[in-house]
Protein backbone atom coordinates (compact mmCIF):
# COMPACT_ATOMS: atom_id res chain seq x y z
CA UNK A 1 0.00 0.00 0.00
CA UNK A 2 1.28 3.33 -0.88
CA UNK A 3 0.36 5.90 1.91
CA UNK A 4 -1.00 8.87 -0.69
CA UNK A 5 -2.44 10.79 2.14
CA UNK A 6 -2.60 11.35 6.07
CA UNK A 7 -5.16 13.52 7.59
CA UNK A 8 -5.59 13.92 11.55
CA UNK A 9 -9.11 14.10 12.34
CA UNK A 10 -9.38 14.53 15.96
CA UNK A 11 -8.72 13.27 19.59
CA UNK A 12 -11.58 11.84 21.61
CA UNK A 13 -11.90 11.57 25.17
CA UNK A 14 -14.96 8.66 24.82
CA UNK A 15 -16.10 6.70 22.13
CA UNK A 16 -18.81 8.86 21.93
CA UNK A 17 -17.11 11.24 20.20
CA UNK A 18 -14.75 9.66 17.58
CA UNK A 19 -15.76 10.01 13.98
CA UNK A 20 -18.57 8.24 12.34
CA UNK A 21 -18.08 4.45 11.67
CA UNK A 22 -18.30 4.79 7.82
CA UNK A 23 -14.95 3.37 7.25
CA UNK A 24 -12.32 0.64 8.02
CA UNK A 25 -10.23 1.06 10.96
CA UNK A 26 -7.35 -0.24 13.08
CA UNK A 27 -6.45 0.71 16.26
CA UNK A 28 -3.02 0.16 17.96
CA UNK A 29 -2.14 -0.01 21.67
CA UNK A 30 0.42 -1.53 24.56
CA UNK A 31 1.87 -0.93 27.51
CA UNK A 32 3.13 2.58 27.96
CA UNK A 33 6.92 2.54 26.35
CA UNK A 34 6.16 -0.29 23.89
CA UNK A 35 6.91 1.81 21.05
CA UNK A 36 3.76 2.84 19.53
CA UNK A 37 4.57 6.19 18.37
CA UNK A 38 6.98 4.74 16.67
CA UNK A 39 5.72 2.40 14.83
CA UNK A 40 2.87 4.44 13.63
CA UNK A 41 5.58 7.11 12.45
CA UNK A 42 7.36 4.32 11.16
CA UNK A 43 4.72 2.66 8.97
CA UNK A 44 3.20 6.49 7.99
CA UNK A 45 6.63 7.41 7.28
CA UNK A 46 6.58 10.30 9.25
CA UNK A 47 9.10 11.48 11.71
CA UNK A 48 6.75 12.94 14.14
CA UNK A 49 2.67 12.11 13.53
CA UNK A 50 2.38 10.38 16.95
CA UNK A 51 4.28 11.91 19.36
CA UNK A 52 7.12 9.81 20.60
CA UNK A 53 8.10 10.46 23.97
CA UNK A 54 10.67 9.91 27.07
CA UNK A 55 7.34 10.28 29.33
CA UNK A 56 5.63 7.74 28.95
CA UNK A 57 1.94 7.38 29.72
CA UNK A 58 1.16 10.89 27.87
CA UNK A 59 -1.37 10.15 25.53
CA UNK A 60 -4.94 9.54 27.34
CA UNK A 61 -7.63 10.57 24.40
CA UNK A 62 -8.14 8.75 20.82
CA UNK A 63 -6.52 9.71 18.19
CA UNK A 64 -7.79 9.02 14.97
CA UNK A 65 -5.91 9.80 11.56
CA UNK A 66 -7.37 8.96 8.14
CA UNK A 67 -5.60 7.57 5.78
CA UNK A 68 -5.83 7.81 1.79
CA UNK A 69 -9.37 8.76 2.33
CA UNK A 70 -9.97 4.73 3.07
CA UNK A 71 -9.15 3.95 6.29
CA UNK A 72 -8.45 5.13 9.88
CA UNK A 73 -5.54 4.46 11.69
CA UNK A 74 -6.28 5.19 15.80
CA UNK A 75 -3.72 5.48 18.24
CA UNK A 76 -4.72 4.77 21.50
CA UNK A 77 -3.63 5.36 25.39
CA UNK A 78 -1.08 2.65 26.69
CA UNK A 79 -2.09 1.32 29.35
CA UNK A 80 -0.44 -0.62 32.95
CA UNK A 81 2.73 1.97 33.46
CA UNK A 82 3.56 1.67 37.01
CA UNK A 83 4.16 5.74 36.85
CA UNK A 84 0.58 6.22 35.36
CA UNK A 85 -1.20 5.52 39.10
CA UNK A 86 -4.32 3.68 39.62
CA UNK A 87 -7.11 6.05 38.83
CA UNK A 88 -5.42 6.65 35.25
CA UNK A 89 -5.00 2.71 34.54
CA UNK A 90 -8.92 2.35 35.66
CA UNK A 91 -9.78 5.64 33.19
CA UNK A 92 -7.20 3.70 30.38
CA UNK A 93 -9.44 0.40 31.07
CA UNK A 94 -12.79 2.24 30.86
CA UNK A 95 -11.76 4.03 27.48
CA UNK A 96 -10.33 1.64 25.97
CA UNK A 97 -12.37 -1.72 26.67
CA UNK A 98 -15.68 0.40 25.62
CA UNK A 99 -14.01 1.71 22.38
CA UNK A 100 -12.59 -1.83 21.63
CA UNK A 101 -16.17 -3.47 22.44
CA UNK A 102 -18.46 -1.01 20.63
CA UNK A 103 -16.37 0.50 18.26
CA UNK A 104 -18.04 -1.26 15.41
CA UNK A 105 -16.14 -0.31 12.43
CA UNK A 106 -12.81 -1.62 14.00
CA UNK A 107 -11.66 -4.84 11.89
CA UNK A 108 -8.48 -5.23 14.24
CA UNK A 109 -6.84 -3.97 17.41
CA UNK A 110 -2.98 -4.53 17.11
CA UNK A 111 -1.97 -5.33 20.39
CA UNK A 112 2.56 -3.98 20.75
CA UNK A 113 4.44 -6.18 22.91
CA UNK A 114 7.72 -5.32 23.30
CA UNK A 115 9.94 -8.10 22.03
CA UNK A 116 11.82 -8.56 24.91
CA UNK A 117 9.70 -8.97 27.31
CA UNK A 118 6.82 -11.61 25.41
CA UNK A 119 5.31 -12.57 28.95
CA UNK A 120 4.19 -9.86 31.02
CA UNK A 121 1.23 -10.10 33.12
CA UNK A 122 -0.79 -6.88 31.77
CA UNK A 123 -0.17 -7.98 28.29
CA UNK A 124 -1.25 -11.87 29.21
CA UNK A 125 -4.70 -10.04 30.64
CA UNK A 126 -5.42 -7.85 27.95
CA UNK A 127 -5.34 -10.41 25.50
CA UNK A 128 -7.16 -12.59 27.08
CA UNK A 129 -9.97 -10.03 27.76
CA UNK A 130 -9.74 -9.07 23.98
CA UNK A 131 -10.13 -13.04 22.98
CA UNK A 132 -13.00 -13.62 25.93
CA UNK A 133 -14.68 -10.56 23.81
CA UNK A 134 -14.20 -11.94 20.62
CA UNK A 135 -12.48 -8.70 19.68
CA UNK A 136 -10.75 -9.27 16.27
CA UNK A 137 -6.50 -8.66 16.91
CA UNK A 138 -3.18 -9.23 15.83
CA UNK A 139 -0.01 -9.02 17.99
CA UNK A 140 3.14 -7.01 17.09
CA UNK A 141 6.50 -7.66 18.64
CA UNK A 142 8.11 -4.12 18.75
CA UNK A 143 11.72 -3.32 18.96
CA UNK A 144 12.90 -6.48 17.09
CA UNK A 145 16.60 -4.90 16.34
CA UNK A 146 17.22 -4.48 20.16
CA UNK A 147 17.59 -8.29 19.96
CA UNK A 148 19.81 -11.32 18.30
CA UNK A 149 17.91 -13.34 15.69
CA UNK A 150 18.73 -16.59 18.15
CA UNK A 151 16.87 -14.56 21.04
CA UNK A 152 14.00 -13.77 18.68
CA UNK A 153 13.05 -16.86 18.31
CA UNK A 154 13.17 -18.36 21.56
CA UNK A 155 10.85 -15.06 22.95
CA UNK A 156 9.06 -15.67 19.53
CA UNK A 157 8.54 -19.70 20.97
CA UNK A 158 7.97 -19.00 24.46
CA UNK A 159 5.22 -16.34 24.03
CA UNK A 160 3.52 -19.07 21.19
CA UNK A 161 4.03 -21.30 23.79
CA UNK A 162 2.81 -19.69 26.92
CA UNK A 163 -0.58 -18.39 24.70
CA UNK A 164 -1.07 -21.78 23.20
CA UNK A 165 -1.50 -23.04 27.02
CA UNK A 166 -4.71 -21.02 26.95
CA UNK A 167 -5.88 -20.64 23.92
CA UNK A 168 -6.34 -23.05 20.95
CA UNK A 169 -4.98 -21.00 18.04
CA UNK A 170 -2.43 -18.19 17.86
CA UNK A 171 -3.37 -14.49 17.01
CA UNK A 172 -1.43 -13.63 13.60
CA UNK A 173 2.45 -12.29 14.61
CA UNK A 174 3.66 -9.32 12.97
CA UNK A 175 7.88 -8.92 13.78
CA UNK A 176 8.39 -5.38 13.65
CA UNK A 177 11.44 -2.44 14.26
CA UNK A 178 10.58 0.93 13.85
CA UNK A 179 14.33 1.47 13.12
CA UNK A 180 14.39 -0.56 9.95
CA UNK A 181 10.97 -0.52 8.93
CA UNK A 182 11.00 -3.94 9.67
CA UNK A 183 7.43 -5.81 9.32
CA UNK A 184 5.59 -2.55 7.45
CA UNK A 185 4.99 -4.09 4.42
CA UNK A 186 3.58 -6.91 6.60
CA UNK A 187 1.43 -5.11 8.47
CA UNK A 188 -0.03 -2.72 5.55
CA UNK A 189 -0.77 -5.84 3.41
CA UNK A 190 -2.20 -6.93 5.88
CA UNK A 191 -4.36 -3.97 6.53
CA UNK A 192 -5.25 -3.52 2.64
CA UNK A 193 -6.40 -7.36 2.60
CA UNK A 194 -8.65 -6.79 5.33
CA UNK A 195 -10.14 -3.41 3.83
CA UNK A 196 -11.48 -5.26 1.09
CA UNK A 197 -13.79 -7.15 4.34
CA UNK A 198 -15.40 -4.23 5.39
CA UNK A 199 -19.34 -3.66 5.32
CA UNK A 200 -20.80 -0.41 6.31
CA UNK A 201 -24.17 -0.97 8.44
P1 LIG B 1 4.16 6.34 25.26
O1 LIG B 1 3.27 6.98 24.23
O2 LIG B 1 4.98 7.35 25.97
O3 LIG B 1 3.47 5.41 26.17
O4 LIG B 1 5.25 5.43 24.49
P2 LIG B 1 5.15 4.72 23.08
O5 LIG B 1 4.61 3.34 23.23
O6 LIG B 1 4.52 5.60 22.08
O7 LIG B 1 6.72 4.50 22.75
P3 LIG B 1 7.66 5.42 21.86
O8 LIG B 1 7.38 5.21 20.40
O9 LIG B 1 7.65 6.81 22.38
O10 LIG B 1 9.06 4.70 22.14
C1 LIG B 1 9.59 4.54 23.44
C2 LIG B 1 11.11 4.42 23.36
O11 LIG B 1 11.47 3.22 22.65
C3 LIG B 1 11.75 5.57 22.59
O12 LIG B 1 12.97 5.88 23.20
C4 LIG B 1 11.96 4.98 21.19
O13 LIG B 1 13.03 5.58 20.51
C5 LIG B 1 12.25 3.53 21.52
N1 LIG B 1 11.85 2.65 20.40
C6 LIG B 1 10.61 2.55 19.86
N2 LIG B 1 10.58 1.65 18.85
C7 LIG B 1 11.83 1.17 18.74
C8 LIG B 1 12.43 0.19 17.86
O14 LIG B 1 11.81 -0.42 16.99
N3 LIG B 1 13.75 -0.05 18.06
C9 LIG B 1 14.48 0.56 19.03
N4 LIG B 1 15.77 0.22 19.16
N5 LIG B 1 13.95 1.47 19.85
C10 LIG B 1 12.65 1.78 19.72
MG1 LIG C 1 3.34 7.32 22.34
Amino acid sequence: MIIRQIKFTGSSPSLKACPAPDRPEYAFTGRSNVGKSSLINMLMQRKNLARTSSTPGKTQLINHFLINDRWYLTDLPGYGYAKTGKKKIRQFQKLVSDYVLHRENLMSLFLLIDARHPDLENDRDFMDFLGNSRIPFAIVFTKTDKLSSNQLDKNLNHFRKTTLQRWESLPEIFLTSAGTSRGRDEILDFIEKTNTLFKKR
